[in-house]
């Protein structure tokens, strides 16, 4: 690399530490969302096969770190990272499996006791007796006085992570301001913010500042928008699993000829964004082919020229959630 070109700030697949919550991970983590089948959110449904298949490439790369949810596909994610693990002879000592309690997917029941079975669900499918890492998953569509009563799913969180059941406890969600209110509860290691720091996006800056300052780690999802960053707007003119309205598609156009100018791919410059960012911890990527983990990899040691950057600094970018 020249003096003239930069990469991420350090190795993103170096191990480092997550916080303070004694976990280890690597800069990049797998998003295994797009393995859930579900339909019409992302570009394409999996299968199983194909779902397996690319758990078991990460597994196989440097990647360490791979994010799942009991919500995604109402288990149909984590049963097939279950798979490919129970496939591969267990979790790897050095390998980091998240995932996030969810309500219940018929009767949306997010009490204490759903979040229990939640928890059992997800060891069970997962076939993990310990989960290091669990988050209370999209709190903003729920009551927040549901989630919080005592006995609720927060109270059972952290109950199951004092009898030693989960290691760490987490918050992952969208809305700013719901992600601000759990932010103050000061029971969270760890925050995923998601669709909201990002080029097209940074509304979520200043809650990642507020996440640093109370000592959190911070894990940075969908650096992509959901893939028009990284599929280019015109193959997939999408932002945040909905159609993307103009604006963000003229936007994602003009980041789109500036990489092409620098003679870089538009998805390199949208993963090192975050990956250059101190504030990040690891930067949560979602895949749903095999062959995505060597071009993540690809993506995320392209050397960028640092003139790019200091162009991107005059770019437009959107404060308004979800545009
Ligand atoms: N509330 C939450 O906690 C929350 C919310 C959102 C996301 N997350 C986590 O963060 C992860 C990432 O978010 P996301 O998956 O929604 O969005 P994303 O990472 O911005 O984009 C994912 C999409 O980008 C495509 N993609 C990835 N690498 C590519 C490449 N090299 N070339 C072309 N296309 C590529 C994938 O397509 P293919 O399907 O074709 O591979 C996938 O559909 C999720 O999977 C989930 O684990 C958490």
């Amino acid at each position: 690399m020249t003096e003239s070109e930069s990469g991420p700030l350090s190795d993103p697949f170096a191990r480092r530490p997550l916080g303070t919550t004694g976990l280890d991970v690597t800069a990049i983590c797998m998003g295994a969302a797009p393995l859930g089948d579900m339909e019409g959110v992302f570009d394409s449904v999996p299968g199983e096969s194909r779902a397996v298949a690319t758990v078991e490439a990460v597994l196989a790369s440097p990647i360490r770190f791979l994010d799942t949810a009991a919500g995604y596909g109402d288990g149909t994610s984590e049963r097939r990272v279950g798979m490919a693990l129970r496939a591969s002879g267990g979790v790897p000592d050095d390998f980091l499996v998240a995932t996030k309690v969810d309500p219940d997917a018929t009767t949306r029941d997010y009490s204490g006791d759903q979040c229990r079975r939640s928890v059992e669900r997800s060891q069970r499918l997962l076939g993990m007796d310990h989960l290091p890492l669990v988050y209370l998953h999209d709190p903003e569509y729920h009551d927040d006085r549901e989630l919080l009563r005592p006995g609720g799913a927060v109270d059972v969180l952290v109950e199951l992570r004092d009898a030693g059941v989960i290691g760490t406890v987490g918050i992952a969600g969208g809305e700013i301001a719901t992600m601000h209110r759990y932010l103050d509860l000061g029971v969270f290691d760890v925050m995923i913010t998601h669709n909201r720091y990002n080029l097209l996006n940074r509304s979520g800056g200043a809650l990642i500042d507020a996440a640093v300052a109370r000592g959190m780690a911070v894990c940075n999802a969908a650096p992509y928008g959901s893939g028009i960053l990284a599929k280019g707007p015109a193959r997939y003119p999408r932002f945040m699993y909905q159609d993307a309205p103009a604006q963000t598609i003229e936007s994602a156009t003009a980041y789109e000829s500036l990489a092409a100018r620098h003679g870089v791919p538009l998805a390199a410059v949208a993963l090192q964004f975050s990956l250059r960012d101190p504030r990040v911890s690891s930067t949560i990527v979602g895949m749903s082919r095999p062959g995505r983990v060597q071009e993540t990899i690809d993506l995320a040691r392209q050397p960028i020229p640092a003139d790019l950057w200091d162009e991107l600094a005059d770019m437009p970018f959107s404060m308004i959630e979800g545009v």
